[in-house]
């Protein structure tokens, strides 16, 4: 088999073979493939798709590609959640520690940062000594002990994943359902999960700009999720603004911190309960995501959940003190205001765009092999329905190299567009589609 004639049958948009596919994904993984034919056919995929047999073969493919983890000497259900990427969005840092607390055993596989969207692992890591490349004792250990573990793709566990992630960040082929699809899953079913709760993002900063495409993603990753015997709820959420008001690593962590200390913005908060509350609900620690709410705004605001995640943070090898003085963790140099040039209502946000200013100021990468800046990033003053005079903040951004600040700027100032009638409030949660 090779290469070359894989990627000619998809040009010519015909369909893989389960062979074909996992001939790809086992020598790409294994360096056998280059990565100019491995992005070829990335790109071809993107263009020419793959249908629900030929992504449930890729998902399987990626999955064995290492190991595949059997949690089952730890007692309970063990549920994760994962998000197809959104801008600001920073709540599996919150998530995974309060879900634990209450009871639940949370093993989360995540990723880095993914076109101009953010990376949990690349968040995780702005806190000093942080590790998430744990090995399977390291993670089986702390989950016995505290529930929970946060780690991401290795050479050990979904390596096509880490390879296959790497190289669709810096080629234009992140958007498409077969490939997000197989990305996420292949991941989640290799980290032994009974469970899995879904943020698919909708709006103009998620991958999948309108709600159908999101809608279809749900449906693929769940039917793939049921296939493998596991239980799957997506919930579809908005991403046409930032979630939260940071953007960035340590100013997410520093965000995170806010929330789990019982503070930080309302939008944050009310999703990360959401989604926690199916997770309570799919471990059957209830019945009905409303009684999982409430148990889990008392293990937010006890201080349960901040407990729990100081536990995390000092079991993966992070630095506890920045946690309790976030002054500790990376912080830029310079900051620059954005300031409002119109008086009025801000009415649209082009979150993408607001993403790659915050990339464009060193959070993401370019090239597979760029260092991020942890300390960069955006902070959002103004969201959509508030009220803007001219002269007034919109948002902050700090940045260490002067060099990178002059265009992250006029792209972010391109971003908001304020008009004088107030807009409708936006939905936060738009569906929810249980498998
Ligand atoms: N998250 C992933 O893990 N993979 C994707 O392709 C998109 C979001």
């Amino acid at each position: 088999m090779r290469a070359y004639d894989i990627i000619l049958k998809k040009r010519k948009g015909n369909k893989l073979t389960k062979e074909e596919i996992a001939f790809f994904v086992n020598s790409y993984t294994k360096g056998g493939i280059p990565d100019y034919q491995a992005s070829v056919l990335l790109m071809t995929i993107y263009f020419k798709g793959m249908d629900d047999e030929e992504t449930a073969n890729l998902t399987e493919a990626m999955m064995n590609s290492g190991d595949v983890y059997d949690l089952s000497s730890i007692s309970g259900k063990k549920i994760d959640k994962h998000s197809t990427g959104g801008v600001g969005d920073k709540v599996s840092i919150i998530l995974a520690p309060l879900v634990a607390s209450a009871g639940v055993v949370v093993p989360m596989m995540s990723g880095r940062g993914l076109g101009h969207t953010g990376g949990t692992l690349d968040k995780l890591e702005s806190i000093p000594g942080f590790r998430t490349n744990l090995t399977k004792d390291e993670f089986i250990s702390n989950l016995k002990k505290i529930n929970v573990a946060m780690i991401g793709q290795s050479e050990l566990i979904a390596p096509a994943d880490k390879k296959l992630y790497a190289l669709r960040d810096v080629t234009g082929t992140i958007e498409s359902i077969p490939l997000i699809a197989s990305s996420i899953m292949s991941k989640k079913l290799a980290e032994g999960i009974d469970g899995l709760v879904l943020d698919v993002k909708t709006g103009n900063g998620a991958f999948m700009k309108k709600e159908r495409d999101a809608v279809r993603l749900a449906r693929v990753m769940s039917a793939i999720g049921k296939k493998m015997g596991k239980k799957v709820v997506a919930l579809i959420t908005d991403m046409e603004q930032p979630l939260g008001n940071t953007i960035g690593n340590s100013l997410e962590i520093k965000e995170c911190i806010d929330v789990l200390k019982g503070r930080g913005p309302q939008d944050l908060i009310n999703i990360t309960l959401e989604l926690g509350a199916y997770m309570l609900k799919l471990a059957k620690k209830v019945n009905n995501a409303a009684k999982g709410m409430d148990i889990l705004k008392r293990h937010l605001f006890d201080g349960s959940a901040y407990q729990r995640f100081m536990e995390m943070v000092e079991l993966q090898g992070g630095d506890v003190r920045a946690i309790d003085n976030p002054l500790l963790l990376p912080s830029a140099r310079y900051t620059k205001e954005l300031l409002s040039e119109g008086t009025g209502y801000i009415s649209k946000m082009d979150t993408e765009a607001i993403g790659i200013a915050s990339c464009m100021l060193g959070a993401g990468r370019e090239k597979v092999e760029d260092k991020i800046d942890p300390a960069v990033g955006i902070v959002i003053d103004k969201k959509i329905g508030d009220k803007v005079k001219i002269g007034e903040r919109l948002a902050l951004l700090h940045y260490n190299a002067e060099d990178r600040l002059a265009e992250a700027y006029k792209k972010l100032q391109g971003a908001y567009l304020i008009s004088s009638k107030r807009p409708k409030k936006r939905q936060l949660i738009r569906r929810i589609i249980m498998a």
